[in-house]
């Protein structure tokens, strides 16, 4: 990196040699050098080497044990495989849960996971999406929304369903993720080709605007930022796997694409950058605490 305001000397003047295109003062380069391969270079290096103690995916298992109430009925909201519902009705013995996702594949994991745990008496899985779940009319002390509003098709409609089957005295958590300003056009076109993902929903703005309309008060605002991020990484290097897995797929591209259709492929190029930008902040992930505004 050449240094601002050193490539504006006047040519030819003794002392300064090309680099590239831009001129180089090479005496204070010489000391730059000097500096980049001193000491303090590998002290810095040293001490990001050292955790800095990141919160993990379970800190949101921990926000939620505050907010659900004794005997209380749980919703999660989007819940894949349930392995949350799980974790979070193994944390409240006296809870009833409920799952439901419109996956049907998910729904038959989330059900042999539910009688792995023996919890098959007071947890109930449904194929179903928040939007149908709202109309049925049942009501919950904490619905559990982690990672799905990216994907709803409307983000207004689906926070209107979430407050629908929220409780008035209930609590509704939410955990997204959206795009910031570090996220350049390319990069948000590349990540369009995610299947699932609603680019409108990846933004901030059109989240927290979609809360109040709904009749929802956010009471809390967390930002995970990257320490979801580094936790991972810090103990099975998902990153490591997601960039090695990207250099794969595109000196393999031709190959993948004949056999699963570019579409696929696509997809998951998508979603190995996910990984990554959420790990470098040009994704932001960030969790929301919402009860019902009291005049609904
Ligand atoms: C990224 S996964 C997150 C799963 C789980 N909540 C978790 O945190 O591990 C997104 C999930 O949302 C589900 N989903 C997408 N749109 C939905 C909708 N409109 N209503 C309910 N679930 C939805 C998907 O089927 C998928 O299981």
């Amino acid at each position: 990196m050449i240094p601002v305001g050193r490539t504006s000397r006047v040519a030819g003047v003794c002392g300064f040699r090309l680099q590239g295109m831009a001129r180089i003062d090479a005496s204070t380069h010489d000391e730059d050098l000097v500096r980049v391969y001193g000491p303090a270079t590998w002290q810095v290096y040293d001490e990001l080497d050292i955790s800095l103690n990141p919160r993990g995916p379970d800190w949101l298992h921990d926000l939620a044990a505050d907010l659900i109430p004794a005997n209380g009925n749980v919703i999660d909201a989007g819940c894949r495989d349930a392995a949350h519902l799980v974790q979070l009705m193994r944390a409240h013995p006296s809870a009833r849960g409920f799952g439901i996702d419109p996956v049907p594949l998910h729904v038959e994991k989330a059900q042999s996971l539910v009688v792995e745990n023996g919890l098959q008496d007071r947890v109930e899985v449904m194929l179903s999406d928040i939007e149908s779940a709202a109309t049925t009319g049942k009501q919950f002390d904490f619905v559990w929304c982690r990672d799905v509003l990216e994907q709803v098709a409307d983000l207004q409609t689906a926070a209107r369903a979430l407050a629908s089957l929220t409780r008035p005295t209930g609590t509704l958590l939410v955990f997204t993720t959206v795009a910031t300003d570090l996220l350049s056009p390319d990069e948000a076109a590349m990540l369009k080709r995610h299947l699932a993902n609603v680019p409108a929903n990846l933004s901030r703005s059109a989240v927290e605007d979609a809360f109040p309309a709904a009749g929802l008060d956010v009471i809390q605002c967390h930002e995970i930022g990257t320490e979801w991020r580094e936790w991972a990484e810090e103990r099975h290097a998902p990153a490591s796997t997601a960039l090695l897995r990207l250099a794969r797929l595109r000196r393999d591209r031709a190959r993948l694409d004949a056999l699963h259709g570019s579409d696929i492929v696509d997809h998951v190029e998508a979603n190995l950058h996910w990984e990554i930008y959420q790990f470098i902040g040009k994704l932001a992930s960030l969790v929301y605490v919402l009860r019902p505004t009291a005049t609904r």
